[in-house]
């Protein structure tokens, strides 16, 4: 699938944004390595910690449906520059390999593309867990 595409149903998704506290909507969409798009919106809440960005709505979707293997995850928002992912989702990404690229866009099209591991580099993942002497 083409960039375009997952993009396009990114921006899609974030009509589902549920952001009445920041006003700021958040759409995403995650390609897994079959070609399955799961897709998510940000959730805030009145307790304001606990809102989820649009990111990890998405992930959580498709890892809680057995997806592990990803591809690209693109994020879309109203934003002045292509929306980045928090410090939060990209760890929640790198979790599941450090090659999946990230698509950021603003809804004006402005566009940037990056691999996780150079928008995290030197992530926690679990082979800090179990390869080593506890
Ligand atoms: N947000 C996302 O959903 N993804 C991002 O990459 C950045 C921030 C959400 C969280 C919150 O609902 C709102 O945007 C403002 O921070």
């Amino acid at each position: 699938m083409d960039d375009n595409k997952l993009v396009q149903i990114a921006s899609e998704a974030r009509q589902g944004a549920y952001a009445p506290y920041s006003g700021f909507r958040v759409g995403s969409a995650l390609l897994c390595e079959d070609g399955r798009v799961f897709s998510g919106a940000n959730v805030e809440n009145a307790v304001y910690g606990l809102s989820i960005c649009a990111e990890r709505v998405a992930i959580t979707k498709a890892v809680s449906e057995g997806y592990r293997r990803f591809e690209a995850l693109a994020i879309i928002a109203g934003g002045p520059a292509p929306c980045p992912p928090c410090g939060a989702c990209r760890q929640f990404l790198a979790e599941f390999g450090p090659e999946t690229t990230v698509i950021m866009v603003n809804i004006e099209g402005q566009v940037k593309r990056a691999k996780i591991k150079d928008l995290l580099p030197d992530a926690f993942t679990s082979d800090q867990l179990f390869g080593g002497k506890g």
